[in-house]
């Protein structure tokens, strides 16, 4: 068997990512749509087998200090050759020379491969969310949400049950960060901090998508009084539907936010199991 030499991708490599983009997940991969971008920020990484391009992986800076690994992918005729393996032990060795505050990626529990590679890189879970989704629809009466009051909002959020369950962490889509106040004013500065009352009796935070903005609305972080999330689920669907996205893309932590979430429509794909955020630990 070859063995597997990885390097960094270069603009000319973009035709063969795409060629195993296309065998990943039916063709339903988000990768095409952020491509142009990855190849021109850095971080992304091929793996090569016999001089062909077979794999890839990106890291990602999401803030300073705190870099995120996605996009691992390997051609399904090259996988269990131990591609993904040498695209991960490169990305680790070149996360940690920059020194970084944390190291961290999520994947599914469905995926034994990553959660084997990720565990045996010294990667440990450190927060546990259910991905569920519904489509946009615009509703028909619009729910009366004040533009909150930043420090209540921010109050509201740190003694906020769901996140703690959700360990700090929220999913803006596939990509989790602590919500740090940083991150709380790029949402603020986004329009995505809708509350219910003052001081808020309920609290949701949203984002465009990273991977897909104009397609999928993340809803990263919903708590609050029942009354309240019902407003606060209509106010994200008006604000998903002002932005002509398609669907609404929630990352739960707490077990009664996902059974409120599942009696208002909301799917979730039991094949996948529960999305993993795990945190490099040495
Ligand atoms: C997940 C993926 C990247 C793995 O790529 P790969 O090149 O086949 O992985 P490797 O051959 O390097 O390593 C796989 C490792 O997982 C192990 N593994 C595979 N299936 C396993 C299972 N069901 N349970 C436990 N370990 C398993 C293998 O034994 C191997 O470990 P070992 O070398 O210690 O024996 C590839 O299947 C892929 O592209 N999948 C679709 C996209 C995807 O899921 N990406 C990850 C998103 S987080």
């Amino acid at each position: 068997m070859s063995r597997v030499a990885v390097r960094p991708a270069r603009p000319e490599d973009q035709e063969a990512i795409l060629a195993i983009s296309r065998q990943i997940w039916e063709g339903e991969d988000y990768v095409p749509q952020v491509l142009d971008r990855w190849l021109a920020e850095g971080g992304l990484l091929v793996a090569e087998l016999g001089g062909a391009v077979v794999g890839f992986a990106k890291t990602t800076e999401l803030a300073p200090g705190e870099l995120w690994l996605e996009g691992l992918r390997v051609h399904p005729e090259h996988q269990g050759k131990g591609v993904a393996k040498a695209l991960a032990q490169a990305q680790l060795r070149e996360a940690l020379a920059r020194r970084p505050r944390a190291i961290r990626l999520a994947t599914v529990e469905a995926n034994a491969a990553s959660l084997h590679i990720a565990g045996e890189l010294g990667f440990r879970e450190v927060a546990r969310f259910f991905y569920l989704e519904a489509e946009v629809e615009r509703p028909s009466r619009a729910p009366a949400l004040g533009k909150p009051d930043p420090q209540g909002a921010w109050e509201f959020l740190r003694a906020s049950p769901a996140l703690a369950e959700g360990k700090g962490f929220v999913g803006l889509g596939w990509r989790f960060r602590p919500l740090t106040r940083e991150l709380f004013w790029e949402l603020w500065e986004g329009g995505g901090v809708l509350a219910v009352g003052a001081p808020p009796r309920g609290l949701a935070l949203l984002a465009p998508d990273p991977y897909t903005p104009g397609d999928i609305a993340a809803l990263a972080f919903l708590d609050g009084e029942e009354e309240a999330l019902s407003a606060l689920l209509l106010g994200a669907q008006g604000w998903a539907a002002a932005r002509g996205q398609r669907l609404l893309a929630a990352m739960v932590a707490a077990p009664w936010l996902f059974t409120f979430l599942r009696r208002h429509g909301f799917e979730f794909v039991p094949e996948l199991g529960a999305v993993l955020v795990l945190e490099y630990r040495g």
